[in-house]
């Protein structure tokens, strides 16, 4: 089948909507028809080459290059075909994408640990999860999907551990929404820096993630959430989420985080900036006092090796970095445990979503992301839900 696809060809080039071939839904796969994809920061790492594997890593897996590469990994969509095998969805059922796939069998799905799933491994391969082979391309060649996934397309074929059904009932433009920034927020702050009641957190970056930790620190029982980002109105919108306190830069949180704490500073800091450079960690781990736990989970580009950790501090202090994919939640059992909260009233989703694109208009969604003006920008796909 044929449709409409946002396609990146090269570094610091603008999203290109194409035509796309899709072929049909082999053993295990399934093909989706994506109503909603959320503009996620992880897609512009793409356009700005963060995302890029550098040579040498590109010639162990084998492949020349990462592009053309269909983007887009938040979505939610209706199941269109199954392919053999299927047993998990069937046509017509409302689903999320997970950008972790989840086999059920690898070492780390089966203790627990989907989001880092084996199977995940092998995002920039070229092909799918099962077999390795192609389903999508253009006239001038294949195409690989952003996290196999390609939201940014009207329809894909994916491996079935990748979608995750939710209730016919349930919104489909939120769906997205937790398919990756609500989950990957909130489980940096509830599972990965494990905020208890009576903590003091501080959240750094408030795009679709950082105000999601802000969420999740609050549910937990946080007294204290501090949330930090330059725009004014990222600020404003953290203290509709459950912030308490707010400030521009980790700079200006220094001075009153000292005051409010009596000296101690924050239990926990999660770092969700767009880009992560490695001199931000100095003031990140200076803003977690004794015992404190620093959660890292915005994305660095690939290349950076460097930080300035205060070393001493780390071992004298006690303190832990910690990395989280997908907020180390499961997505199986936690996509739709994130929804049903939604469902219950307890978690706030309509409210992320800022501003809708038509597919055409991606390039000004991912503008008005770069310009500070979303929580969330969404996606539409023609035909919609
Ligand atoms: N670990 C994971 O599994 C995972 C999953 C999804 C996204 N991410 C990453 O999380 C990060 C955040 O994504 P997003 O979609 O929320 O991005 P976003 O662009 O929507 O929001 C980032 C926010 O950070 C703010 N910011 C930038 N520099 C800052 C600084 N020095 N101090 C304070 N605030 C600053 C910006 O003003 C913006 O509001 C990205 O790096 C993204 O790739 C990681
Ligand atoms: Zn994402
Ligand atoms: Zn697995």
């Amino acid at each position: 089948m044929k449709c409409k696809a946002g396609v990146i060809r090269g570094v610091e080039q603008p999203w290109s909507i194409e035509e796309i071939e899709v072929d049909p839904p082999r053993t295990a796969e399934v093909l989706v028809r994506w109503t909603h994809a959320g503009l996620c920061h992880s897609d512009e790492h793409l356009v700005t080459g963060d995302f890029v594997p550098p040579d040498d890593a590109m010639k162990l897996m084998g492949i020349e290059s990462i592009f053309p590469m269909v983007g887009g990994h938040e979505g939610s969509g209706i199941i269109s075909e199954v392919g053999p095998g299927v047993t998990s969805v069937a046509v017509g059922d409302h689903v999320s994408s997970s950008f972790v796939p989840s086999c059920g069998r690898c070492r780390y799905c089966s203790r627990g640990q989907q989001n880092l799933c084996d199977s995940g491994g092998g995002t920039f391969l070229p092909g799918m999860i099962t077999d390795g082979t192609s389903r999508h391309r253009t006239s001038d060649g294949d195409l690989k999907l952003f996290a196999k996934l390609g939201t940014f397309a009207e329809y894909s074929c994916v491996a079935e551990s990748q979608v995750i059904k939710v209730d016919d009932d349930l919104p489909l433009d939120v769906v997205a929404l937790v398919s990756c920034g609500v989950a990957t927020g909130w489980g940096s702050a509830t599972v990965r820096a494990d905020v208890r009641p009576g903590d003091t957190v501080v959240v750094v970056g408030i795009g679709g993630i950082g105000i999601n930790a802000v969420q999740g620190a609050a549910m937990a029982g946080a007294k204290r959430v501090v949330a930090v980002d330059p725009v004014e109105f990222k600020r404003e919108k953290a203290m509709e989420f459950g912030a308490t306190h707010t400030y521009a830069s980790m700079e200006e949180a220094v001075a009153p985080v000292t005051e409010m704490t009596r000296g101690q500073m924050a239990d926990k800091v999660i770092m969700t900036p767009g880009v992560l450079y490695g001199d931000m960690m100095k003031l990140g781990t200076g803003l977690a006092g004794k015992g404190g736990t620093i959660v890292v989970t915005a994305i660095a580009p690939m290349t950076q090796t460097e930080s300035s950790v205060n070393l001493f501090e780390l071992a004298m202090w006690q303190k832990e970095i910690k990395g989280t994919i997908f907020g180390s939640l499961n997505p199986r059992a936690d996509i739709p445990n994130l929804l049903s909260m939604y469902q219950a009233g307890t978690l706030k989703l309509d409210e992320l979503i800022t501003r809708t694109y038509p597919l055409d208009d991606i390039n000004v969604g991912y503008q008005a992301m770069r310009d500070g003006e979303n929580i969330r920008g969404v996606i539409v796909h023609e035909g919609g839900a």
